[in-house]
């Protein structure tokens, strides 16, 4: 059985584990762009079995459509950058912007993700909630991931990207020294795993919800209006085609329920398996599966 990396951002390391390197769609070179990391930048490079460069070296390089992403390693963390597209800023995770559009606000999606995962409270008012445990098991950029904890929830967050791994160790380390964001970010882990094989080894009914949210290709893709997000988490993942086999481990480890989010008009994950609900919004679907056990 391989180990199970769980990190609070409290204790933060470089990521160990490297699984599913191939789902990777691009390439993706790690780039010193602060000398004095030059020792985290070679570790992480090890894990995750590719090269390194500095960024003058960055700048000689030619360029054609192979050109791999660069994971700049900065004096302020990670940073995705894409050599083809030069003029876009470095892409990060951030949680203070997350926090900025999101927390505050009762938008509607926080509201329909809240009510689709039972967390109980009011808006608001977390402070006053009791624990509830989710598992997020496909956390991508950890959006979702922070919505639930920011409503009070206690989430695991399960990501199997190694790249997507060491963005979100960064950012959880980096929303570290951000004091509106410590009481959320205390409430999130990160699993780095796949998390069939993860929600395998867990016991029966042991965390009261679990969200699946996997990659879909979804005709949207061709628009140019697709969120940024959207587009590095495609370019890094791709298409995610093993996610049916996520819902029944899912089924069986959640003691209240099982969300699927999907765009509105996609199929089942699961064409055998009927939620026994459905919340839908202007540009989601959350159908929801009861546990098993
Ligand atoms: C659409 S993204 C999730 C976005 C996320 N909900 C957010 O708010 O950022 C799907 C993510 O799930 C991950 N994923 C898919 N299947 C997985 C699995 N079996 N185990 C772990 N991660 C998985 C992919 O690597 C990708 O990062």
């Amino acid at each position: 059985m391989e180990p199970l990396n769980e990190l609070s951002p409290s204790g933060v390391t470089v990521p160990v584990a490297v699984e599913n390197s191939l789902i990777m769609k691009r390439n993706v070179i790690v780039c010193c762009d602060d000398p004095s990391r030059r020792e985290e930048t070679d570790a992480l490079a090890h894990i995750l079995g590719v090269a390194v460069i500095t960024t003058t070296e960055t700048r000689r390089s030619p360029m054609d459509d192979s050109a791999p992403f660069y994971l700049l390693v900065t004096r302020d963390g990670f940073a995705l950058s894409d050599p083809l597209a030069s003029r876009e800023i470095p892409f990060r995770i951030d949680f203070s912007s997350h926090s900025a559009n999101r927390q505050r606000g009762t938008g509607p999606e926080r509201i329909l993700l809240r009510k689709a995962l039972a967390i109980p409270g009011t808006l608001g008012k977390v402070e006053q909630q009791t624990s509830y445990s989710v598992i997020d098991a496909t956390a991508g950029l950890g959006g979702d991931a922070f919505q639930c904890a920011s409503l009070g929830a206690e989430v695991r967050m399960v990501e199997r990207s190694p790249i997507l791994q060491a963005l979100l160790v960064d950012a959880l380390k980096r929303g570290e020294r951000d004091p509106s964001l410590a009481a959320t970010l205390k409430r999130m882990t990160l699993v780095k795993s796949d998390a069939i094989s993860y929600l395998e080894r867990l016991e029966s009914a042991s965390v009261d919800a679990i969200l699946l949210d996997p990659m879909y290709p979804d005709a949207q893709s061709r628009k140019a209006q697709v969120k940024k997000e959207m587009r590095w988490l495609r370019a890094l993942v791709g298409h995610d085609g093993d996610a049916g086999s996520l819902l029944k481990p899912a089924m069986r480890v959640a003691r209240k329920r099982v969300v699927v989010k999907r765009p509105p008009k996609a199929p089942l994950l699961d064409p055998d398996m009927q939620p026994t609900g459905t919340i839908s919004g202007r540009r989601i679907r959350y159908d929801i599966y009861p546990p098993s056990s």
